[in-house]
Order: C-alpha cells, then sequence, then structure tokens
C-alpha cells in the first residue's frame, strides 16, 4: 500500500514528508493504523546525526498508538481493531530476560531492530523498490507502519489515543523508573532531577508508590510548576548548589531514592551524591551523551549508596503498558499537562523546533 511517512533522507537535515511503500505483515507481524504519535528527543538525536548508531534513510518515530488493521501469519494475541501501543522495548515472554522478573531488556529481536529491520532481516518500507529502515523497531511518523507482535501492547479501547502513545516511551520510562526499578517504598523522600516527560513521570510515578516527600529539581520555572501538579511536594532550582540544598532539606542525609532524568552525567553525579548514606538508591534514566562517563567517588558507595540505570522504566510492556493506561484512565496520572502541542504530519518538523526550544513537553502527531 502507498502511505504518507516522514523520511529522514540526510542527518542534519529537516524530515521529508512524502508518499512510499508498505508491504503486507509477514509471519508474527501486524498492521497497525497510526492515530497519534509523540515527538521525542531520541528521534531529533538520530535526525541531527549526533546518535553513531544512527541510520538513514528511515521512517523516524516510536511514540505510537493507533489501531491494527491486519495481521500476518501465526500471530495469535492481536486481531484487527484492537487498539495498541507502540514498543521499541518489546516483550516476547520467552527470553531468558523476559522470563525473569529483574528485567525488561527482551533479546528476542535486540539485534535486527538496531540496524534498523524487522526480525527477519528485512524492511517492509520501500521507495521505488529501495529499502527504507524501520527507526527502533517501530517507526510511527507515518500513516501505517508493521511491527511484530511482540512490540504492540493490546490497550483499553476507551484511551484517548493521545494520551496512550506518551506512554510508548517517555511517561512510561519515568513512571517505571519510580514504580518498577526503584520500587519506591511508602513514606520514604524522593527527588527527581528533571522535569521533561521522563522527570515528570518519575514525580508521578513516586506518588503513585506513597512518597510522603517529592523534591523535584529543575533549571525551568515553568517546568517545575508542572512538577507540582504531578505530586511534588518541593520545587528546587538546578545547579551547582543541588546537592547541599538536598542534603540541609534532608537533616544532613540525602534521600532515600534519587532519578536522574536529563541525560546530563553531572547530574547524574549529583543524583548520586544526593542519595542517602546507607540505603540511597540512585536510578539513572537520562541518556549521556556518546563517550561521556559518570564520575562516583567510591566511599558513596561503601557507605550505602546504590546506583541503578533503568531502560524504559524497567517496565515490561506488553503486560504493564496497559496497566499504567488503566491508571491514568482512573484518574490516578495527569496526562493532559503534558501535550503542549498537537501536530500533523506535515509539521513534524516544527515539533523538532518547539523541543530544541523546550517550549512544552510533548508535541502529539495526529493522524486523520
Ligand atoms: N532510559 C530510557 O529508556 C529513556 C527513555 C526516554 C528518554 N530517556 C532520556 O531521559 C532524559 C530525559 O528525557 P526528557 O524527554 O524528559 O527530556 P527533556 O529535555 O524534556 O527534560 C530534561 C530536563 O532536564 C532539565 N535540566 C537540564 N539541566 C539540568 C540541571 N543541571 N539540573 C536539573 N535539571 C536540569 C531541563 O531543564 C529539562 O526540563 C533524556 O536523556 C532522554 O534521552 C531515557
Ligand atoms: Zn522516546
Ligand atoms: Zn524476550
Amino acid at each position: 500500500m502507498r502511505m504518507r511517512a516522514a523520511v529522514l533522507e540526510e542527518f542534519g537535515e529537516p524530515l521529508a514528508v512524502q508518499e512510499v511503500e508498505l508491504a503486507e505483515p509477514r509471519a508474527g507481524e501486524v498492521l497497525v493504523r497510526l492515530v497519534a504519535c509523540g515527538v521525542c528527543h531520541t528521534d531529533l538525536y538520530t535526525a541531527s546525526g549526533a546518535d553513531p548508531s544512527g541510520y538513514a534513510p528511515t521512517v523516524l518515530g516510536h511514540e505510537g498508538a493507533g489501531v491494527v488493521e491486519q495481521v500476518g501469519a501465526d500471530v495469535t494475541s492481536l486481531a484487527p481493531g484492537d487498539h495498541v501501543v507502540t514498543l521499541f522495548s518489546p516483550q516476547c515472554g520467552e527470553c531468558v530476560h523476559c522470563v525473569d522478573p529483574r528485567t525488561n531488556l527482551c533479546m528476542a529481536i535486540r539485534e535486527q531492530q538496531n540496524k534498523g529491520y524487522l526480525p527477519d532481516g528485512t524492511t517492509r518500507i520501500s521507495r521505488e523498490g529501495d529499502g527504507v529502515r524501520h527507526f527502533m523497531g517501530c517507526s510511527t511518523f507515518a500513516e501505517y507502519t508493521v511491527m511484530p507482535e511482540i512490540a504492540l501492547a493490546k490497550i483499553d479501547p476507551e484511551a484517548p489515543f493521545e494520551h496512550a502513545c506518551l506512554f510508548a516511551c517517555g511517561l512510561s520510562t519515568g513512571l517505571g523508573a519510580a514504580i518498577s526499578t526503584a520500587a519506591v517504598t511508602p513514606g520514604s523522600t524522593c527527588v527527581v532531577f528533571g522535569a521533561g516527560m521522563v522527570g515528570l513521570g518519575a514525580v508521578a510515578g513516586c506518588r503513585l508508590q506513597g512518597a510522603e516527600r517529592i523534591v523535584c529539581v529543575d533549571l525551568s520555572a515553568d517546568r517545575l510548576e508542572l512538577a507540582r501538579g504531578q505530586g511534588a511536594t518541593d520545587l528546587l532550582e538546578g545547579g551547582e548548589g543541588a546537592v547541599e540544598a538536598i542534603l540541609a532539606m534532608t537533616g544532613g542525609f540525602g534521600a532515600d531514592y534519587t532519578f536522574e532524568a536529563t541525560g546530563n552525567v553531572a547530574v547524574m553525579q549529583q543524583a548520586v551524591e544526593a542519595a542517602r548514606m546507607a540505603w540511597g538508591l540512585c536510578t539513572v534514566a537520562g541518556v549521556a551523551g556518546k563517550g561521556k562517563t559518570l564520575d562516583i567517588v567510591p566511599r558513596l558507595l561503601i557507605t550505602g549508596r546504590r546506583v541503578a540505570g533503568s531502560s524504559f522504566g524497567g517496565v515490561k510492556g506488553r503486560d504493564q503498558v496497559p496497566v499504567l493506561i488503566e491508571r491514568a484512565m482512573a484518574g490516578e496520572i495527569d496526562v493532559e499537562p503534558f501535550i503542549s502541542h498537537r501536530l500533523g504530519l506535515d509539521e513534524v518538523n516544527r515539533g523538532f523546533e518547539l523541543m530544541e526550544a523546550q517550549d512544552g513537553i510533548r508535541s502529539v502527531i495526529e493522524f486523520n
């Protein structure tokens, strides 16, 4: 079939919205009609050429929600009409990691996905016979996509698509960092560095876990106000004095749980240093630039602090994304404030500009 899609032709150039060809789903694959898709930093990171593992041409986008149109052979868990969220982090349910509750890092299709191919090593997207690669296994800046069944989470058909798509990446990452990776305990003190989509999700996750005190740290007063709306009890301007300020707020000890959601290694260091001696856990969700390293004085670890990393919030996508969406529908998570702009597919580059200007939390592309 023919469809419109936003293609990354050359790194550093605007995406080119154009008609491309999409082949039918093969065995284990599903054709999805996109209804909404968030614009994320990872899309921009690849488009800019900064990501050393990036490839082109490719159809970007990975925060999609839509409707199943057609299923390939052997697909048993999805049917036409089902509402789904796309998962750059799939869940095959069978690999060594999927069967272990300690991780969400499914190994089933990793290698081909990282190269821009579907699990059988080919692409369904093409242009005049030449393959166009699939980005993060998703390619959701397009009217339709073909994805593996194991990379789609079936959600409540009543969930609004423009809310649901945010659970495909940043929101679940933040919520999951608090709920799954750190498993924040009731009554605890938490500090979240960064109040973007991920940090705000972490604030909400700490609240849902019953944290008593949630300090949010950011450079932007507007974003800190959004954090208050998600449950932050204390707001702190980021910068050099942040650790001292947190120690002063916590009787000199630091927080039970800290979260880093900026991608800046200096802030990661602060998040480690702001964690409490004896049992403080620092969860790192930000993606640092290539070659950057995190500097930690080992004494901080000897005296009981721990550091954890969190990919997609440790969330096993097919099982847990639908649950997070249920909680949002039940009124436990206020999703609307995260959507700052609604754009058409033709305005996708405007979504990048808004993100670079830090104008709002998320632009959502709506297809109709
Ligand atoms: N682990 C994962 O699976 C995963 C998934 C999605 C995104 N990410 C990463 O998470 C990070 C955050 O993503 P986002 O979409 O929320 O980004 P964002 O840019 O919207 O938010 C980052 C926030 O950090 C703040 N900040 C910058 N410097 C700061 C400082 N010194 N102190 C305090 N705050 C500071 C900014 O003002 C901004 O509000 C990025 O690195 C992104 O790549 C990771
Ligand atoms: Zn993303
Ligand atoms: Zn798996």
